[in-house]
């Protein structure tokens, strides 16, 4: 059975690259959105530059009711309460990947920074939120700008959950974006530093006009294999 990838906030710069590279992949997506119509219409941009794209769109909390994989890619300010909305909806066994950087931005602050969160990061406090499924961290450091474009994205991806058969999967669908090493990063309270990690690069990009990434050197070949 072909697995399902619902992507929330799948309208937004960060959560449309990764649908429309996932679907360049060959899965099948289903872009998420507050609103069903904003929705399709993000599906139809894909499928006009894809052909056979299976790819559709839908209103957040039914495109996770028929996700294997549900991804996270909303502004903080919304987090809890988009969380809060889809867990009903949410099929026992899916895996919950968060790619949400909690910036100060969402809370008209600095880009630069990170809110202090209770539970430590945004992934930590969605698996506080949704303690019935697998949280994984993945995805917070990699540039819209460059998921977005036709080359090989020049970021590695490191993948945190306290779930380790889920960080194999999300590792296998990290690795399906051309240029991109999936590598386990270990438990979900490492998320804290991937989210700071985006705060940096967020003020690289600003200093030094550019799409920053990260590229971890020095670990075994094994390491970066998926
Ligand atoms: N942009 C990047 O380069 C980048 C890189 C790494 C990580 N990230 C992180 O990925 C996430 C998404 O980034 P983005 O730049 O794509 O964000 P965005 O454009 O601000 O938002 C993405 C989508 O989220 C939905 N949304 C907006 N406000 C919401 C709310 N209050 N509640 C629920 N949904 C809401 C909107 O879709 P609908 O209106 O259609 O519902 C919007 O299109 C953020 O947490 C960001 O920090 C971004």
């Amino acid at each position: 059975m072909t697995r399902s990838i619902a992507v929330l906030g799948g309208t937004g710069p960060e959560g449309f690259g990764l649908a429309r590279r996932w679907t360049k992949a060959g899965e099948a997506v289903i872009i998420g959105s507050r609103d069903a119509q904003r929705a399709q219409e993000g599906a139809a941009k894909i499928k006009a530059s894809i052909p056979n794209a299976q790819v559709s769109g839908d209103e957040n909390s039914v495109a996770c009711a028929s996700a294997d994989v549900v991804v996270l890619t909303i502004p903080f300010e919304g987090h809890a309460a988009l969380l809060k909305h889809i867990k009903p909806a949410i099929r026992p066994g899916s895996i919950v990947v968060d790619a949400t950087v909690p910036l100060a931005a969402s809370v008209g602050g600095r880009a630069t920074r990170t809110l202090g969160i209770w539970q430590g990061s945004a992934a930590q406090e969605t698996a506080e939120l949704l303690p019935d499924v697998a949280v994984v961290a993945a995805f917070q450091n990699i540039a819209a700008d460059l998921l977005n474009g036709d080359g090989p994205v020049e970021c590695d991806v490191i993948v945190c959950s306290d779930h380790a058969e889920s960080i194999q999967s999300v590792r296998g669908l990290a690795a399906k974006i051309p240029g991109v090493r999936a590598i386990d990063g270990g438990k979900l309270e490492n998320a804290r530093i991937l989210e700071q990690i985006t705060a940096l690069l967020v003020g690289l990009n600003i200093r030094h006009k550019g799409h920053s990434g990260i590229r971890i050197t020095g670990l075994p070949d094994q390491a970066y294999k998926t």
